[in-house]
């Protein structure tokens, strides 16, 4: 298979938050792009759910890929029986469908890409016109690979707005103020530091403080909080930043 795609037709189906932005990276990368049909190099944008039933119905194409995470090369096997490549091409980046989304990939992010050996020089060519670099995910590990970066990132989004709302409830009038450069600073030294840039009660192995920020949160974040506070307090001891002593007052309450 050619290593060089420049110039190859691409199809994408599914114009929404991640396929626009993709036909838009294509097209500024020389290939002619067209939307909702199937081309040279077929790219699959649609919700992880109607995936297969897209593939299924899909006409010639050398190449159909898709973008979801989660998904490998399985969901492609209809088109490999009609005698395409299959590849599974996921940008590792929140899409929401604002301008800045675009913008984003160029500043260069990573794929998760699995693909057969023979499609991986394509593949890593495509992602090198994106601006982007592979990552190479094992067929059996495209489920954990995204659950980390949901974990990672989507439940990012959950922690910061019932963080924002707790703070809501305290009377803080500018509550993104308040989170902006403590949760950046955060997020900074954890992808630095790892498990060392962990400060707080946790940390300590102040128990009692645990008990109380449990009585103050709201009903429907407690169950979120004891989780975490356990999983932080294990992190903790397996880091050497706690003794299993300090640990277990916490991991009572939680
Ligand atoms: N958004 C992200 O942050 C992100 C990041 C990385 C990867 N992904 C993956 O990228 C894929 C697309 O996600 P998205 O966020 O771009 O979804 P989206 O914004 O909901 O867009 C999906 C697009 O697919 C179209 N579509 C739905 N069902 C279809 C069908 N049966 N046949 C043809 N087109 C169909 C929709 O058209 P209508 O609007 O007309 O229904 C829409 O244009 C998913 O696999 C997702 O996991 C998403």
């Amino acid at each position: 298979m050619s290593a060089s795609p420049r110039g190859r037709a691409v199809g994408i189906i599914g114009t929404g938050r991640v396929g626009s932005v993709l036909a838009a990276a294509l097209a500024d990368a020389g290939h002619p792009v067209v939307t909702g049909r199937p081309d040279d190099i077929t790219i699959i944008a649609v919700p992880d759910d109607a995936l297969a039933s897209v593939v299924a119905g899909l006409g010639p194409a050398n190449v159909v890929a898709h973008t979801s995470g989660a998904y490998g090369l399985r969901v492609l096997e209809p088109a490999v029986a009609r005698g395409a490549r299959p590849l599974a091409l996921h940008p590792a980046m929140t899409f929401t469908g604002r301008p800045e989304d675009l913008a984003r990939l160029r500043k260069g992010i990573s794929f998760g890409v699995t693909a057969p050996p023979d499609v991986r020089p394509l593949a890593e060519e495509l992602v090198r016109e994106l601006g982007g670099t592979p990552e190479w995910i094992a067929d059996e590990h495209r489920a954990l690979y995204h659950a980390a970066l949901a974990h990672g990132a989507n439940h990012l989004v959950t922690l910061v707005n019932d963080a924002l709302d707790a703070l809501r409830a305290a009377g803080v009038t500018r509550p993104e103020k308040v989170l902006d450069p403590l949760v950046h600073a955060a997020l900074d030294n954890a992808l630095r530091l790892g498990d060392a840039a962990l400060t707080g009660p946790v940390s300590r192995g102040d128990a009692q403080t645990v008990a109380a920020h449990l009585a103050a949160l709201p009903a429907g974040v407690r169950p979120a909080y004891r989780a975490m506070a356990r999983r932080t307090a294990q992190r903790a001891v397996a880091a050497g930043r706690l003794t299993a002593a300090q640990a277990a007052p916490i991991e009572e309450l939680t």
